[in-house]
This record gives structure tokens, C-alpha cells and sequence, in this order.
């Protein structure tokens, strides 16, 4: 295969790179800068420039390319945010993947795949779900649910096939998100809201990335969700990461002192569930994730910055 990426410097890019060049495709990376440039060359693909907000750019990069993979974003990695902060995320979201999909027509692209969020379909109950339930619409993931609308649109103009992927938490040693957790739980700046009973969704990003890769190899129409094989309670999840990192145990704080501080968002993204499964993924694509839960991928995280710290002190 010939695989275009938008993002490909990115955490979850990277990793796409890597693994599908491992695998032998030939990968091309859009890249914005020179430090972009030089990880998409060492993950093994060729970086090419373009704007994510123009389809001829974009076309031109991508020419030859029978796959094209939107996983560009710019997620404010910080605890409270404004509408503001997410502004760009959304116009990538919305902009971006209608430039996208109009390139991948343009080049004759077989197979286009599309990033998404799992929270997109998460009922406001903390019920369970799966990619047959309705979108939820909520102001913060309005542009995911836009996206994946504009990417369907796009599948029944232009005939190619594509596979939206919705995502659950990423959790992996370099992105940005989980050391800003990390760095927090250290300070004991990271407490559990209320009970801490909320169930979350995680994906190690490496799993994230093998799963695109398994839906590009084997292109077909549709949506899945693609997260590890066990939920698990935002208590649990953040005493174990503390306790792995030396941290002291995470303060509890109640969820209107919370909201005070950090915002509803943010409170909500702690104190409601997100109770969905792979199921429906392994059983199309026969695919696995390598970290299991998330005892398996903190494992690995902490042994790779434990490493990397050795290595400084060499
Ligand atoms: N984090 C999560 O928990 C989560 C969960 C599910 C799904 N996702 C989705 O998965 C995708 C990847 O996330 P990530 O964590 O890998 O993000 P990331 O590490 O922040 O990387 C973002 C990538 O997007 C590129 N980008 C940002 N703004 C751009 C623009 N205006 N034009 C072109 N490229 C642009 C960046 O390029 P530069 O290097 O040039 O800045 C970088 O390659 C996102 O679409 C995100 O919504 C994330």
C-alpha cells in the first residue's frame, strides 16, 4: 500500500508510520515544520508538506497514495479548558477532514480512514454503548460527530471506502496527555473526583495505531470502536499510575469543589463513564491489542521512562 497521514508527527501519527512501514508500505507524512519533518523520517516514512486546510495541497502531496488517514489534532493538553482552547481542534476536525476526503477523491484513493472519539455515542447516563447507538451531541464533541458526517458524505459521493475508528482514551510514554497525568499525579495535582467509580475506555496509543493499520490492510466500510479489553474506574486507574510512579496516593476531592476549580468539563470527563467495548472490532478484524488493560500499558510506560532516565544519568 501507499499511505498518506495527516498528523503523522504525532503520537498516535508516529506510531501509524512506524507500523505500517514495518509491515512494508510505503508511507508519506504530512509535515509542518523541520522538527515534524524529522519524525516522520525516523519512523520510517518520507514527510511531505502541505495544508491540512487546502484539498489541492493536500492532493498534491498525497498523489499515488491509495490510502489517506486523518489523525492530525490539537488537543489542549491542559486541565481546564475553554471553547476557545479547542477552537483548532475542531476546525481540523471539520475543515481538515472535508480537505481530507476531497484529496483522497482527487488522487483516486481506495481506502480513507477516519480518526474519531469514542465519547462521540456516550449517553449522558454513563449507559453502556456500542457503534450502533445514536450520537450523543454535546457542544465539546460536536466537531467529532461533524467529521465523521462529513466523512460518510464523502463515502457515498465518491465511492471509496472508508472506516471511521473511534479512539478511546490514549495513554502511551511520549504524548502529551499522559505525562501531564503523570506530572500532576507526582505533585498530587491530579485528585479523584467524587467516588472515582466512572468507568474510562483507555488504548495504548501503540494499539491504537495497530488497529488503524489492520483497518487499512483490510479496507471495509464502517465504524467501530477500538479500546483495550477492560474497563476501568478513574480510582484505579490513578492510584495504580501513582503508585507506579512513587506518587503519593492521589488526594479525593468532592465534584462541586472540582467544578469550582478545574471546570465542568473537566469534571465530567471524570465522573461519567465511558462503558464501551472492542468487541465488535476483534471480531471483524481479528486484531488485539498488545497491552491488554492498563496494568500491561503502565507497565511498559513507566519501565520506558525509568530508561530513558537511567540513560540521562549515564
Ligand atoms: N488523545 C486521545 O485520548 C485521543 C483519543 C481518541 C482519538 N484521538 C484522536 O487521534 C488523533 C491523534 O491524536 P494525537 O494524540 O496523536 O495528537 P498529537 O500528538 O497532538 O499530534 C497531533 C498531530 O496533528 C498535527 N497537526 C496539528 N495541527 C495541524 C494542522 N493545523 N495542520 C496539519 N497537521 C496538524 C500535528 O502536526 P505538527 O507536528 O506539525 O504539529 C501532529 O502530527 C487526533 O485526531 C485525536 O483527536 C485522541
Amino acid at each position: 500500500m501507499n499511505v498518506f497521514i495527516a498528523g503523522a508527527s504525532g503520537a498516535l501519527g508516529r506510531r501509524l508510520v512506524r507500523q505500517f512501514a514495518e509491515r512494508g508500505h510505503a508511507v508519506i507524512g504530512l509535515a509542518r515544520s523541520s522538527k515534524s519533518e524529522s519524525a516522520v523520517r525516523e519512523a520510517g516514512g518520507e514527510p511531505r508538506h502541505a495544508d491540512l486546510f487546502d484539498a489541492e495541497s493536500l492532493a498534491k502531496a498525497a498523489n499515488g497514495c491509495d490510502t489517506v488517514i486523518h489523525a492530525a489534532s490539537e488537543i489542549p493538553a491542559k486541565q481546564k479548558t475553554t471553547p476557545a482552547d479547542w477552537a483548532m481542534n475542531d476546525h481540523i476536525r471539520r475543515k481538515g477532514t472535508r480537505c481530507l476526503t476531497e484529496a483522497a477523491a482527487k488522487i483516486g484513493a481506495k481506502t480513507y480512514l477516519q480518526q474519531s472519539i469514542v465519547w462521540v455515542a456516550r449517553p449522558r447516563d454513563s449507559s453502556p454503548f456500542d457503534e450502533d447507538s445514536p450520537a450523543v451531541p454535546e457542544p465539546a464533541i460536536q466537531a467529532a460527530i461533524d467529521a465523521e458526517t462529513i466523512a460518510r458524505e464523502a463515502e457515498s459521493v465518491e465511492g471509496f471506502t472508508i472506516s471511521i475508528l473511534r479512539c478511546g482514551f490514549f495513554y502511551d510514554s511520549e504524548s502529551a496527555h499522559t505525562r501531564m497525568i503523570a506530572d500532576a499525579l507526582r505533585k498530587r495535582q491530579m485528585p479523584i473526583i467524587g467516588g472515582g467509580n466512572a468507568t474510562w475506555a483507555m488504548i495504548h496509543t501503540d494499539d491504537a495505531a495497530s488497529a488503524y493499520v489492520a483497518a487499512a490492510e483490510n479496507p471495509r466500510s464502517g465504524l467501530w470502536h477500538i479500546t483495550d479489553n477492560e474497563l476501568v474506574p478513574v480510582r484505579d486507574f490513578l492510584e495504580e499510575f501513582a503508585a507506579r510512579l512513587g506518587a503519593p496516593a492521589p488526594r479525593r476531592v468532592p465534584a462541586w469543589l472540582a467544578r469550582w476549580r478545574a471546570g465542568e468539563q473537566a469534571v465530567e470527563y471524570f465522573t461519567r463513564s465511558t462503558r464501551t467495548t472492542n468487541a465488535r472490532f476483534r471480531r471483524d478484524f481479528g486484531w488485539s491489542p498488545r497491552y491488554p488493560t492498563y496494568r500491561e500499558g503502565l507497565s511498559q510506560i513507566v519501565a520506558t521512562w525509568n530508561a530513558e532516565k537511567a540513560g540521562l544519568k549515564k
